[in-house]
């Protein structure tokens, strides 16, 4: 076998309690995740020494040195396997660069995955699974798909019943937000108001809603903590959640550290009708369709 591909999906948190700041630089969370149908593409190919390039949607916004978490995490995968392997990872973009749906998470798992099949090295899903949480917090999800709860870091994860689909309609930015740049204004914020940072706990009403598909309540439930941040480094996120509630989603929430602001539909037809008033309203710089949970990376 000279070449595997691997398709992995992009995320929406459907909560994302932050609580205090740890001595480790990092958050305790509670961290809903959802997988929904926007995907990247990784292309690894047999080769000697260690290479990336990306093509598609803002790729000139993703780094192609040893920055790049897909390469991190082949350079990582080979390092744990204890052999000099070497490939070419191609990257085709569709999920928002620097967005908050995890899309470098997703090609470090893609990547993991891919270069496991290429290599041969018949790892266990545990065994990426540990590889995976050094290269990034959300990168475990993006191994595992479908819906799950994630607390530490958001790395220790416990997959949740979803009954059905539902519907999502994202309203992407210019530009990205760094996510350690948005975590440090949420503390920043904090600081500044005073106010007590309780443990995070997950909403009760929110997995229940999850089990039943009860696209209403869902709605009603979604939560994130990061989002008056992202509001406060991008303000112009106001008017995008604004026009989202105004056209009648079920919920708005800015997606993870944002900029990409998500909208829940009652149905497929009614995210389709939603777009598209989003879209007339000029409120973003793309707007675009997909369904969830969906299954993590699979080999295509
Ligand atoms: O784990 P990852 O490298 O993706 O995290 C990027 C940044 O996000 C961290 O450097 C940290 O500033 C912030 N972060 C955090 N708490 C978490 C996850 C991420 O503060 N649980």
């Amino acid at each position: 076998m000279n070449s595997v591909t691997v398709r992995v999906p992009a995320k929406v948190n459907l909560q994302l309690a932050v609580g205090p700041l740890r001595d480790d630089g990092y958050h305790d969370l509670v961290n809903v995740f959802h997988a929904v149908s926007i995907f990247d593409e990784v292309t690894a190919t047999a080769e000697t020494g260690m290479s990336v390039r990306v093509e598609g949607e803002s790729a000139d916004q993703v780094p192609e040195d040893g920055d790049n978490l897909a390469i991190r995490a082949a350079i990582a995968l080979a390092g744990h396997a204890g052999r000099p392997y070497g490939v070419n990872l191609l990257i085709r973009k569709s999920i928002p660069v620097a967005g908050g749906m995890a899309g470098g998470s997703a090609d470090a798992a893609a990547a993991l995955v891919a270069c496991n099949e290429l290599w041969g090295l018949g790892l266990p899903r545990e065994d990426l699974m540990e590889i995976a949480a050094d290269i990034g917090s959300d990168v475990p999800f993006a191994l595992l798909g479908g819906t799950a709860i994630g607390t530490g870091r958001g790395e220790r994860l416990t997959s949740l019943d979803v009954a059905g689909t539902f519907h999502w309609v994202f309203a992407l930015a210019d530009g990205g937000l760094s996510t350690a740049a948005v975590y440090a204004e949420c503390d920043r914020l904090r600081q500044a108001s005073g106010e007590l940072v309780a443990w995070p706990q997950a909403a009760g009403a929110l997995l229940a809603a999850l089990r039943e598909g009860d696209a209403e309540a869902l709605g009603a439930q979604l939560g994130n903590d990061l989002q008056p941040a992202a509001v406060a480094l991008r303000g112009s996120l106001a008017h995008t959640l604004d026009a989202g509630r105004k056209q009648g989603a079920l919920g708005s929430l800015v997606s993870g550290s944002g900029p990409t602001c998500a909208f829940l539909a009652r149905s497929a037809a009614h995210a389709g009708e939603l777009a598209a008033g989003l879209k007339d309203a000029g409120v973003a710089r793309d707007v675009i369709t997909a369904h969830g949970p969906v299954p993590g990376p699979a080999v295509v």
